[in-house]
């Protein structure tokens, strides 16, 4: 299949993948839905990456081509990944943390800035700004959506002169208020690069995440939407940034120099393996199938937990959620996780605590801050499986079993 095969195979004008109608009546008839397939002991796992025949061939193909670091393999899973996401350019990196560093590096961090940033994220979000040399602001999220609050956003910026930039992170596979971000980082001339490492193909209004800032960085880890076992990538529609990236993801080499030791500026190797790029462009292709997997297990989860007392979760109008987790939330959350542990249901906590609450960051003056809303989510969330390989049975067992959680009390 060429690379042009393959975008048009995946509607990257948004098509169908991007309808924000819940799409419960218009799902495709899903492979799995046998209720009396044969029970095992297996507990249901919160996350099952599936790789598939396509991804193992081209693995072998790769193996057999002998050029397993950077090459073309990498060059065709950048621009299908970046044409995916509505974005010209896209810089392949060794994991979502190398992106999120290279990306801060390219859109011109400089030491001491500051960024503001979501306290209630994977570490990986402050990490990076640290790591760039920047000082990370967390913003209080807002209690519906999980992502930053615009007004707390605002809040910092009437106190502070020293904010260079905004990294919303898009929780859960649901993007961030991006119209009231970008509107706020034109008024202040700040930055914008994306957390998109759980949102593969979240959208806004049809506009994918990866396009809606300077910069976007996404995760490939196992339990992310798609995998490439370890791997992230950087999209941007920025040529000087997308040249910055590539060129700071290789030791600083020269990006034009065709092969020559030429090391312009200092740099990392955080290069993605051809490797990983043969899964990824196999994996890609079945993201929007894996997508309204995730979607359709969601929809079940809403209509069946309505009438009981948790919160599900939020997806504002014209946004589409992806659900990298399918989070609920509850005052009685570690006790609603045991009852699932005791009917083979695996849950997680993502995070059970805040960034700024982290032993990492007490000698960061900025964490200091009460975040009340990002603390009170960290006492309540609890994430069931939702992954795409659940069965029409697990989704039943899942709900059967939160069900009789808050029936027996
Ligand atoms: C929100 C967020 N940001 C950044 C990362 C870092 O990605 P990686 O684990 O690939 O380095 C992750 C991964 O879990 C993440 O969930």
């Amino acid at each position: 299949m060429t690379e042009h095969d393959t975008d048009a195979e995946l509607g990257t004008d948004g098509g169908t993948e991007t309808s924000t109608d819940g799409g419960a009546g218009t799902e495709p008839e899903r492979e799995t839905t046998e209720l009396d397939e044969p029970s095992t002991d297996e507990p249901i796992s919160i996350a099952a990456p599936d790789i598939g025949a396509e991804a193992k061939q081209r693995v072998q193909s790769v193996l057999e081509s002998g050029m397993l670091a950077d090459g073309p393999e990498v060059r065709a899973f950048e621009s299908s990944f970046a044409a995916y996401c509505g974005a010209e350019r896209g810089v392949a990196t060794s994991n979502g943390t190398t992106a999120l560093h290279a990306a801060l590096e390219a859109v011109g961090l400089e030491d001491g800035d500051a960024v503001i940033t979501s306290p209630f994220s994977f570490v990986a979000s402050a990490n990076a700004i640290r790591l760039a040399g920047g000082t990370p602001v967390f913003a209080d999220i807002d209690p519906e959506t999980y992502t930053i609050d615009r007004a707390a956003v605002e809040r910092i910026l009437a106190d502070r002169d020293d904010i260079a930039g905004l990294v919303p992170v898009h929780l859960y596979g649901l993007a961030a208020d991006m119209d009231a971000l970008r509107s706020i980082a034109d008024d202040h001339d700040l930055f914008i690069v994306e957390d998109a490492c759980q949102a593969h193909g979240a959208a806004i209004d049809g506009d994918r995440v990866g396009s809606l800032g300077d910069a976007a960085c996404f995760s490939f880890y196992p339990t992310k939407n798609m995998t490439t076992g370890e791997g992230g990538i950087i999209t941007t529609d920025r040529d000087d940034v997308a040249d910055r990236a590539a060129s700071f993801v290789n030791h600083g080499r020269d990006v034009g120099d065709g092969g020559s030791y030429d090391h312009v500026d200092l740099g990392h190797n955080y290069r993605l393996t051809s490797l990983a790029a043969a899964i990824g462009r196999a994996q890609l292709e079945r993201l929007p199938e894996f997508n309204r997997a995730r979607r359709a297990n969601a929809m079940y989860y809403n209509e069946e937990l309505e009438s009981l007392p948790l919160e599900t979760p939020t997806e504002p109008d014209g946004y589409r959620h992806v659900y990298h987790q399918y989070t609920v939330r509850t005052d009685d959350r570690d006790a609603l996780a045991a009852t699932l542990e005791d009917h083979g249901v695996d849950t997680g906590v993502y995070y059970g605590t805040p960034i700024h609450q982290q032993p990492a960051y007490e000698t960061v003056s900025t964490a200091a801050a009460t975040l009340p809303n990002a603390e009170r989510a960290s006492e309540t969330v609890l994430s069931l499986p939702v992954h795409p390989d659940l069965s029409e049975r697990d989704r039943r067992i899942v709900v059967e079993a939160v069900r009789d959680h808050f029936h027996s009390q």
